[in-house]
Formats: structure tokens, sequence, C-alpha cells
């Protein structure tokens, strides 16, 4: 041994371990006890320790005293630092969630110590790093753009994500498929073209949440978490409806344009609480009534199954969304312009892209492929009973206080503006709105 080097307090084997692969585990286990100026040698056979644990030494603030090479290993000397390397906040320890009655450990339970410290703001320097580590000085930073709580975060949404993940469903094996029998042509004709429309919509509402998730910092893991599930649960309907359409000889019918440049206005959304307001709120607030419709009316078990699965995932989706839009006004009431102003802005875009004055498509509104909308049948019934509440719903807005008068009714006069002013109607925060109400009674989920 180099006589230079004094003999250490305690040796450490590390095999064939590297810094980059255990080794240090087992230098913290063995230093952390000892009082500064203490001497620690480690052997290892890993070739690159000679230049990775002199610049850790540096890091941790310990002095290297250089090293012996041996056979087939070499020993290395270091001499415990005076100063704590990494100054400041230290992690959790002796922290431990509690179980629940039943021994589950929910989501919700992890909100303690410094995991419970959801920032107000944070910046990309947390990058990756899962909400309550310390994380070291020098990391690098990612370039997150959503780094505000108000901006997604909503007071429910652990017990969501929970939901979610509890109310998964499988689509090729919980779905009753062999008990499809013939249907007489036009009713299979309607059923597989609302099967496209229902598609069309749930890509929207899969891509839109799909195209936030990796602008939402880490440090709100919970939104995160429950925009994957809905993601995921959009996936499924995709599935579902495509499937049902296909599966009795139908197949796949027409796709209007007026659908798609509904769902190309809100796909284009930037601004993540618009977005969830437009699609959580309005859009599949308004996917409620029509699932709910179809469930009731189906002309088989499939059809029925299918829409009933899937309203009780979309009635946890815009429970996402109110919870967010009435977490973010709750902070700042004045935030409601700016998503009056997004109702207005999208349906006057849809209304002059459509070239008149009438009433624009949205996800929920069922158009033929020429955009018109239904003449008889169960669509046309659907969409009068959605129109009438609609209608009801404004009527009720303009005897509230503060409630928006509605300019003109679902068939005629200025009807963007009528159309913008009822959805804003609809989404005022803690008013009866119909959709919203049979959300939160609806026992599939609560
Ligand atoms: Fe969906
Ligand atoms: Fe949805």
């Amino acid at each position: 041994m180099n006589s230079d080097i004094p003999e250490p307090s305690v040796r450490i084997d590390g095999g064939a371990l590297g810094v980059g692969d255990g080794l240090l585990m087992l230098l913290r286990e063995a230093a952390d006890p000892l009082p500064a100026g203490a001497v620690v040698a480690v052997r290892t056979s890993d070739t690159s320790a000679i230049h990775d644990l002199p610049a850790w030494c540096r890091i941790m603030a310990h002095t290297y005293l250089g090293s012996v090479a041996g056979l087939e290993s070499s020993t290395f000397y270091f001499r415990k630092g005076e100063a704590d390397a990494i100054a400041g906040p230290k992690p959790d320890w002796g922290v431990r969630l509690p179980l629940r009655a039943d021994g589950e450990l929910h989501t919700r339970d992890w909100l303690v110590g410094r995991v419970a410290n959801v920032p107000e703001h944070t910046t990309g320097s947390t990058g990756f790093s899962p909400r309550g580590a310390v994380v070291e000085s020098g990391s690098p930073t990612f370039d997150f753009e959503i780094n505000d709580k108000s901006r997604v975060w909503a007071s429910e949404v652990a017990d969501l994500y929970e939901q979610a993940t509890a109310g998964q469903w499988d689509a090729s094996r919980d779905i009753p498929w062999a008990d499809l029998r013939p249907l007489p042509d036009p009713i299979e004709r309607a059923v597989c073209q609302l099967m496209t429309f229902l598609a069309e919509n749930e890509y929207s509402a899969l891509y839109v949440p799909a195209k936030f998730v990796p602008r939402i910092n880490p440090q709100f893991a919970e939104v995160v978490f429950f925009l994957c599930t809905q993601m995921f649960d959009e996936a499924r309907h995709i599935e579902a409806f495509t499937k049902r359409a296909l599966a009795n000889g139908g197949g796949l019918q027409y796709s209007a344009a007026s659908t798609q440049l509904s769902l190309k206005t809100l796909f284009d959304q930037h601004d993540f609480t618009v977005a969830s307001f437009l699609l959580s709120v309005l859009g599949e607030g308004t996917f409620l009534d029509l699932l709910k419709f179809i469930e009731e009316h189906a002309p088989d078990p499939v059809t029925a199954e299918v829409c009933r699965r899937a309203r009780a995932d979309e009635t946890r989706h815009v429970r996402f969304g109110m919870a967010h839009v009435r977490y973010y006004l709750g902070l700042d009431p004045t935030h409601y312009d700016e998503l009056h102003a997004a109702v207005r802005q999208r349906a006057a875009g849809s209304g002059h892209a459509l070239g008149h004055g009438s009433e624009p498509a949205y996800p929920g509104s069922p158009r033929d492929p020429r955009g018109r909308r239904p003449r008889s049948g169960p669509a046309r019934r659907w969409y009068s009973e959605s129109s009438r509440t609609h209608c009801r719903d404004a009527r009720t807005s303009a005897t509230s206080p503060g409630g928006i008068r509605l300019h003109a009714g679902a068939g005629g006069g200025d009807f963007t503006a009528a159309y913008a002013e009822l959805h804003v109607a609809r989404a005022r925060i803690g008013q009866s709105c119909f959709p919203i109400e049979k959300a939160r009674d609806d026992s599939a989920w609560t």
C-alpha cells in the first residue's frame, strides 16, 4: 500500500461493480455513518472506476487519495469530506404510506411528505425526476411548456385516475359479439353510420390529450397519468365502434366534411384548459347524451353494450374536464372570459367555414354525409331531444343570476352567437347543466 495513504476506517469489496451500476450504493452505505475525515477504501475490477471515482469524489466533496493497482482489480482511497456535497433539501426517509383497511394503496395516498408538495409553478429543471425526489444540481433543463399547476390540475385527479385504472375493459372479450344477428339493411346501415361518426369523434378525443402529455411537466404526474388512461379509453372506443361497424357485414360508412372541420378546430387548440373545456366539458358532455340515446334504442345488444361501456368512460372524462375548469376558475374567475372567447371563436370559425350562418357541427351533432341534420329515425329523435335540452339549458341560464340569454333557437337566426352563448351557459361552473348533472349522477363510476 502506498505509504502516503492512511489506514482506512472501512474497506469495501465492490467486485466488478462500477460507479454506473451499483458501486455508489455500497460506498454510500459504508461512508454515511463515518465521521468527516475518515478514510474509505474500495476495491473493484471495473476499469472505468479510475476515471469515475475521482469525479464522484469531487461532486461529493470528498478528497480522492489515489489508487493501488492489483492483478485483477484496483483499490481506491478517499477521505470523507467535511462539507455536505448536496446542500439544501434532503430526501424523505421514514415516511410510510398509510394502507387502507382492505390493504389497498391508492394513488391519492401518496400525497405525503415531499410528494405532497405539488408546486404552483415549476420549471424544466426537475426533468423526469419523480415529484419528491431531490434533484442534483447540474441536471439538464427540459423544455416542458406547461409548468403552472393552475393550467392542468384538478383536485380530484388522483381519484379519477384510480377509477380509470379500476374501470378498464376489453373490447375483444367484454362485448357479446356472438349475440349479433343480421339486421334489416336500413337499420344496419344506420348503425354503421353512427359507428363511423362515433369513431371519428373518438379519434379527436384520443389525439387532443396526446398532444398535451409531452408538454406537461411531470411534477403534475397525476394529470399525465389520467390523460394516459383517457387516451387508452379513446383507443378502445375507436376499436369497439369500428368492430361493431364491421362485425355484422355493414362496414364503415361516410365521414362528413363538417364533422372533420369541427374536429380539426378542436385539435388545433394550443391551450390545455381551453382544449379540455371544449373537448371534455362541451364535446364529451354532449356525447353522453348521444351514447345514452343509442344505448336505449339500439337494435342489438352489442351496440347497446359498446355504448354503455363507452359512456361510463366518457363520464369520467367529463368529470375531469369539469374538475379542471372548476379549479382554474376557482383561482381566478376572470379566466371565465378566456373560455367565453374560445367558445365564440370556435363557433364563429365553424360557422364561417361551413359557408352559412346555421348551426355548426361539433362532437355529438350527428349529420349525414352531406352535412345535413337527420330528418327522421332514431338520429333525428336524438337530435331533437338534444336540441330541446340545449334550449332548456339556455332558458335556465337566462333566468339565473348572471345567466346568458339565448338569442335564437336551434333552427334559425344568428345561430353562431346563440351557439356560443349556449355553450358558455352550459359550462358555467356551479350551474345546473343537464349533461353535467347526468355525469355526476352516473352510477357507473361513482
Ligand atoms: Fe371516447
Ligand atoms: Fe372521452
